[in-house]
């Protein structure tokens, strides 16, 4: 399944500016603590995938702030694919690879991605439905090596409940679009990571209400 075209407008709010460029303000404000997030994990070196990558925004960020890793940024959508060009053409890292196509909801993706150190994917299991999710936790297990992490950042649900008025309005804006989006719930993601053979590091508080998962492949 590709990128769904029944999510509320607001979900991937991004300003175009002129030359394919998308600037998304929530991107923008959420960079530095995701970037700290990755700078404090093991993972200095190596391949580096990052899913959904959107505007392109976090990358270019990531990409110098971790110069000894290779970053590799994907998403499903060829608007985002364009924009995250541009940002990267403004930077002139050499540790940042192209942006390619992906779609991480597919079955089978990780063969053409197999051997990443780290894979990070911010802001996307909210806009799929269990099913994808659960394909895509598989995926990004088979595609890390030994020892490699995961990173999931995103809004969770917390032992089934949303925590705050803004999860609940957000959460409902999803479901009433499509039944099948929405936050999933904290603890089906420890279920997900066990089934998929990752092995549960840790649960991060970040800004925002939002969680991040970090597993390892062991
Ligand atoms: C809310 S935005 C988050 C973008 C970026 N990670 C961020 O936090 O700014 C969701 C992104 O997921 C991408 N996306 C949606 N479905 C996808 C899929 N099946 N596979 C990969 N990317 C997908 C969208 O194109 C969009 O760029």
């Amino acid at each position: 399944m590709g990128y769904r075209k029944n999510i509320p407008t607001t979900v991937c709010l991004a300003n175009m500016e002129g030359d394919n460029r998308l600037n998304s303000p929530s991107a923008v404000r959420n960079a530095e603590p995701i970037v700290e997030l990755v700078r404090n994990t093991a993972i200095k070196s190596g391949n580096a995938l990052e899913i959904a990558s959107g505007t392109g925004q976090h990358v270019v960020k990531l990409a110098a702030a971790l110069p000894l890793l290779n970053w590799q940024p994907s998403d499903v959508d060829k608007t985002r694919i364009k924009s995250i060009r541009c940002w990267s053409d403004d930077h002139h890292l050499i540790n940042l690879k192209p942006p390619c196509l992906l779609d991480a909801t597919k079955e089978g993706w990780a063969v053409d991605y197999h051997g990443q150190d780290l894979i990070l994917l911010v802001n996307l299991l909210h806009l799929i439905s269990f099913e994808e999710t659960k394909i895509l936790v598989k995926e990004v297990s088979k595609a890390l090596s030994p020892k490699g992490l995961s990173i999931i950042y995103g809004p969770f649900m917390r032992e089934g409940k949303l925590i705050s008025k803004n999860d609940m309005e957000f959460h409902h804006s999803l479901i009433n679009s499509d039944p099948d989006l929405g936050y999933k719930n904290d603890i089906d993601m420890l279920d997900l990571f066990r089934e998929a053979g990752l092995v549960h590091l840790s649960t991060n508080k970040m800004p925002a209400n939002n969680l991040a998962f970090i597993t390892q492949k062991p």
